[in-house]
C-alpha cells in the first residue's frame, strides 16, 4: 500500500483505453507525435516551462535526481541532455509497457547508467523518491473521476518529491476539446489545491505560455 492513497484510481478499462490510444499514435512519425503532442515545438515549450521548477527551488537539475511520471519516450530526459542539465539520476515511469520498452531502447543502460525506466502507476506502486518530480501529459486522460485522479496524482507526486513538483494539465480554454481528454477548470483546480495542498507547500501556476495548457509548481521545504 502506498502512503495514504489507497486507490489506484485507474481501472483496467481506463488503462486499456489509454493504451489503445497510444498504440495507434506509436505508428506516427516523430516522438512528439507518438506521445500525443501536436508539434515538436509544443512539447518543447512544455518542457521549458516545467524546467523552471529548478529556478524556483534554486537547485539545478544537474545537482538533483528526477522522477518523470508518464515519461512516454523519455522526451524530458532528452531535453535536459540537450540543455546540458543531465540529472544525477533520472527515473521514468509509465503505465504502458510499450512506452517503457521504447524509452529503454532509446536510452540503453550501457550508455545511460544513471537512467532507469519502469512500468508503474505511481498511485499503487512504491517508488524511490526524487528531488524533482515532473509530469507532462499524464493528467490529461479522461477517467471516471478526474477530480480524485488529479488530487491523488498531485498528492502522490508531492509525497515522492524532496524539492518540488512540476506538472501540466489541459484547461477548459481549449476550443476544440477531444472526448478522450479531460480539460480542467483552473478556478476549480485552484480551489482543490487551496483545500488540499497550499497550506503546507508553496504553489504557483504558470498559465500564459499556451492557449490552454497550464503548469503547476509545488515547492517543498528543503531540509538539511
Ligand atoms: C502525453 S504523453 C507525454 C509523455 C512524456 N511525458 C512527454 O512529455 O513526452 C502522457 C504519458 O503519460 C502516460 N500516463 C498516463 N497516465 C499515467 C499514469 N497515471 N501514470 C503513469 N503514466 C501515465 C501515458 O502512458 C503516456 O505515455
Amino acid at each position: 500500500m502506498v502512503g495514504k492513497f489507497f486507490l489506484c484510481m485507474l481501472t483496467k478499462q481506463e488503462i486499456s483505453t489509454i493504451s489503445k490510444r497510444y498504440d495507434e499514435r506509436l505508428e506516427l512519425e516523430g516522438d512528439w507525435a507518438k506521445v500525443g503532442y501536436v508539434s515538436n515545438k509544443s512539447q518543447l515549450l512544455r518542457f521549458q516551462v516545467l524546467s523552471k521548477i529548478a529556478q524556483l527551488v534554486g537547485k539545478p537539475f544537474h545537482q538533483a535526481s528526477v522522477l518523470d511520471v508518464g515519461m512516454g519516450l523519455g522526451g524530458f530526459y532528452q531535453y535536459l541532455l540537450e540543455q546540458g542539465q543531465v540529472p544525477r539520476h533520472y527515473s521514468g515511469v509509465d503505465i504502458l509497457t510499450k512506452m517503457v520498452n521504447l524509452a529503454q531502447q532509446k536510452f540503453p543502460p550501457e550508455q545511460f547508467p544513471c537512467v532507469t525506466f519502469e512500468k508503474a502507476n505511481i498511485l499503487c506502486h512504491n517508488l524511490r523518491p526524487a528531488n524533482y518530480v515532473i509530469c507532462s501529459g499524464a493528467l490529461t486522460p479522461r477517467v471516471t473521476n478526474n477530480k480524485k485522479y488529479f488530487i491523488s496524482m498531485i498528492g502522490r507526486m508531492i509525497e515522492l518529491a524532496t524539492f518540488g513538483v512540476a506538472c501540466n494539465f489541459l484547461t477548459i480554454r481549449c476550443t476544440k476539446p477531444k472526448p478522450e481528454l479531460f480539460y480542467y477548470d483552473l478556478k476549480i483546480i485552484k480551489q482543490w489545491v487551496g483545500e488540499t495542498i497550499s497550506a503546507n507547500h508553496q504553489v504557483y501556476f504558470h498559465d500564459n505560455y499556451h492557449p490552454f495548457d497550464v503548469t503547476m509548481f509545488v515547492i517543498k521545504k528543503i531540509t538539511g
